[in-house]
């Protein structure tokens, strides 16, 4: 009897407290390690959400809860949501920066009653995996198809494509040479990499051997791009002509100051440019600044993180601060907004984030620094990929 009393006056506490209860959001992201800068952007978009919005979504506080997976590592990933959900009560995942840690935690978040909104991950697939995954950042089909007509336009007629081999490495082959061969062109050589791929000069004789005007190139920002595009100048494929076409992973602005010159002319196609001329970005690029602290660090990670704060205190409103993953997803489907990349809006049926996708071009800007200047718009872009994983 004393102990169902006390059971009743825990569950009222709970009840009475659960009005105002602050809302735990767990946030998985490589925060040591090679991929460090990449976590810190996504911290600083998160940061920067919160400092022009305040820590409460509605009446709820907010925490954030933050796990660190250094490198892609599906095992530790899912140890680490599953820790979060159960331990931390976190009732939101976010983060994910690789596509592995992302798939990886997928299968817990409906027993865990926990939405999941990627940051990063862009594997078209994600998606699909669990109807509570909501996606603010871009996949690598909606990056790499507009690039291939640009190709096609500036008089490549034959082309190599080199990509990591995982997830969104074999989206982007994929997505590149079904708009490559859709515009006449043709994709003369496909090369996958392991993704721990560090010396990259076999790789760009193989691309010379080749015959190939232009080579195609996906690679995770990190390490890993700036060692790319340095291999690609130093191996004289420049000097040789072979022009490289690229979704903008490759040409992050914080790899930018260490690229130099050698990244100057280099044409991507991507969702985001720390450049980008509007007054919301305006706003987020200072805040972000703020955060993060080096004005130079800052890259495409943040505003996922920025948008997917969100999409999460939206979902927080919607269901009054109650864990209740089917509702919140719900809410948030059709919804649009103006992010710092321009108009955004969650897809209903996917629920990925449907944006412009930007042609740029590496130059100097106005202080002397190199930036991606925006060229060319493709106007609000859905997912192509998700026809190819259904
Ligand atoms: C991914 O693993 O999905 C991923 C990581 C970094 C990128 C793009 C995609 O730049």
């Amino acid at each position: 009897m004393k102990k169902f009393f006390y059971a009743a006056i825990a569950t009222l506490a709970l009840g009475v407290s659960a009005e105002a209860a602050t809302i735990k959001v767990g946030v998985i992201g490589p925060f040591s390690g090679p991929f460090a800068l990449q976590g810190k952007n996504f911290k600083a978009g998160i940061d920067a959400y919160m400092a022009v919005n305040g820590a409460k979504a509605g009446d709820n506080d907010v925490e954030i809860i933050y796990r660190d997976v250094p490198q892609a590592d599906p095992a530790q990933s899912k140890a680490l949501a599953q820790e979060l959900i159960v331990k931390e009560g976190v009732q939101y995942l976010a983060g994910f920066y690789f596509t592995p840690d992302a798939m990886a935690a997928t299968p817990i978040l409906q027993q865990g009653n926990v939405p999941m909104v990627v940051m990063n991950a862009a594997t078209s697939a994600i998606v699909t995996k669990s109807p509570y995954v909501v996606r603010t950042s871009f996949t690598t089909w909606q990056t790499s198809t507009p690039i291939a007509q640009v190709a096609k336009d500036s008089g490549v007629d034959k082309v190599i494509t080199v990509v990591s081999d995982y997830g969104p490495g074999v989206d982007a082959e994929n997505a590149f040479k079904a708009a490559f061969e859709k515009a006449g062109g043709n994709v003369v050589e496909a090369i996958r990499m392991p993704l721990s791929t560090n010396d990259f000069s076999p790789i760009m004789q193989r691309i010379k051997d080749s015959g190939a005007g232009a080579v195609f190139a996906f690679l995770p920002s990190g390490p890993t791009t700036l060692g790319f595009v340095k291999a690609y100048n130093q191996n004289g494929l420049k000097t040789a002509g072979i022009q490289i076409f690229a979704p903008g992973d490759l040409t992050q602005e914080s790899d930018l100051p260490a690229l130099g010159e050698s990244a100057a002319g280099m044409q991507t196609t991507f969702h985001y440019a720390v450049s980008h001329d509007s007054p919301e970005n305006k706003a987020f690029v200072e805040a972000a600044t703020k955060a993060i602290g080096n004005p130079a660090e800052l890259s495409f990670p943040a505003v996922g993180a920025y948008d997917g704060m969100h999409v999460i205190y939206k979902m927080i409103e919607a269901t009054g601060g109650e864990q209740d993953a089917k509702k919140a997803v719900e809410a948030v489907k059709g919804l649009a907004w103006t992010s710092p990349r321009g108009p955004v809006s969650i897809d209903a049926e996917s629920r990925h984030i449907t944006q412009n996708i930007y042609l740029r071009e590496v130059v100097k800007g106005p202080d002397g620094a190199y930036i991606n200047k925006e060229i060319k718009t493709f106007e609000r872009q859905g997912d192509p990929g998700l026809a190819a994983v259904k």
